[in-house]
């Protein structure tokens, strides 16, 4: 099992490339599951910092995936009642569940300050994305 700090550093290089890369991509950082309390726990990110760096299970857009299991699109963040803002710049929002044998253990977490950017190719590709991190988990 790799150590945390190298785990850590890979994830945020990761999160740096993804924002950089991504012309839509403006905040892009991962969400664990905390222990066996019923929250999300902020991991690395690239983008502007946030103050939810805890998320109780339900709510929000992230909270709500890890209930749910599934892709959740947001095309337009003002359309949803359970969203949590984190900067008012942000229009839309994608959060893709990361397995680890089959069980949601996470999330990748992206916001954009354009409107409706997110396609079937972004959730096909972040779901590759977060195959590729729970094998290094
Ligand atoms: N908007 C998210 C909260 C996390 S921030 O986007 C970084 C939500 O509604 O769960």
């Amino acid at each position: 099992l790799e150590s945390k700090k190298d785990l850590d550093s890979k994830l945020q290089e990761l999160c740096d490339l993804l924002k950089e890369k991504v012309d839509h991509y403006d905040w892009v950082g991962f969400y664990f599951k905390n222990g066996q309390k019923e929250e999300l726990k902020l991991g690395p990110y690239a983008g502007a910092p946030t103050d939810h760096t805890i998320i109780p299970f339900g709510k929000g857009i992230c909270g709500q995936v890890a209930v749910s299991n599934q892709n959740f699109v947001v095309p337009d963040v003002k359309a949803q009642d359970n969203y949590i803002a984190c900067s008012i710049t942000v229009k839309s929002e994608i959060v893709v569940p990361l397995f680890v044998n089959g069980e949601n253990i996470g999330q990748i977490d992206i916001d954009s300050n354009t409107l409706d950017p997110f396609t079937e190719e972004d959730e096909r590709f972040l779901e590759f994305v977060n195959g590729e991190v729970a094998k290094i988990l």
